[in-house]
């Protein structure tokens, strides 16, 4: 079983968002997968550090789409994700400093619950908008 799965009701209405949604939610579920297996700090810490990577990446993606188009709501979007980019990267620390022994169930709920929130009710409210500047 894997922690969750990209449906078609989490679609954004704009393909490479979809694309990047989609890997986010493989490398959560990879993440999830390893913890599940036993594996070592090393191969979690790794996995952890590339699903941090790649959401920082996709983050500065959306806000670039959305600034060049004039997003009205750009700024409030905007802190959603260094929030949440502030967050992932405390995690990170305590997790390679030791602080942080486990990765928890806990912790990987909390990343399965803000993407969907987040790709659900947060970056749906752009599709109309970038879909009417041609974006899809
Ligand atoms: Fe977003």
């Amino acid at each position: 079983m894997s922690l969750m799965s990209w449906n078609e009701k989490m679609s954004v209405g704009v393909v490479a968002f979809d694309t990047e949604h989609k890997k986010l939610v493989e490398m959560l579920n990879q993440l999830f997968d390893a913890v599940q297996a036993g594996k070592g700090r090393d191969v979690l810490g790794e996995i952890l550090d590339k699903l941090i990577e790649y959401t920082k990446s996709h983050f500065a993606y959306e806000e670039r789409i959305m600034g060049q188009n004039a997003y009205p709501d750009l700024e409030a979007h905007k802190k959603e994700h260094e929030e949440l980019t502030r967050k992932v990267i405390d995690i990170q620390k305590k997790y390679h400093s030791g602080a942080t022994v486990t990765l928890s169930m806990e912790v990987l709920t909390f990343l399965k619950d803000w993407l969907l929130k987040h790709i659900q009710g947060t970056d749906k409210k752009y599709t109309p908008y970038l879909n009417a500047k041609g974006i899809r």
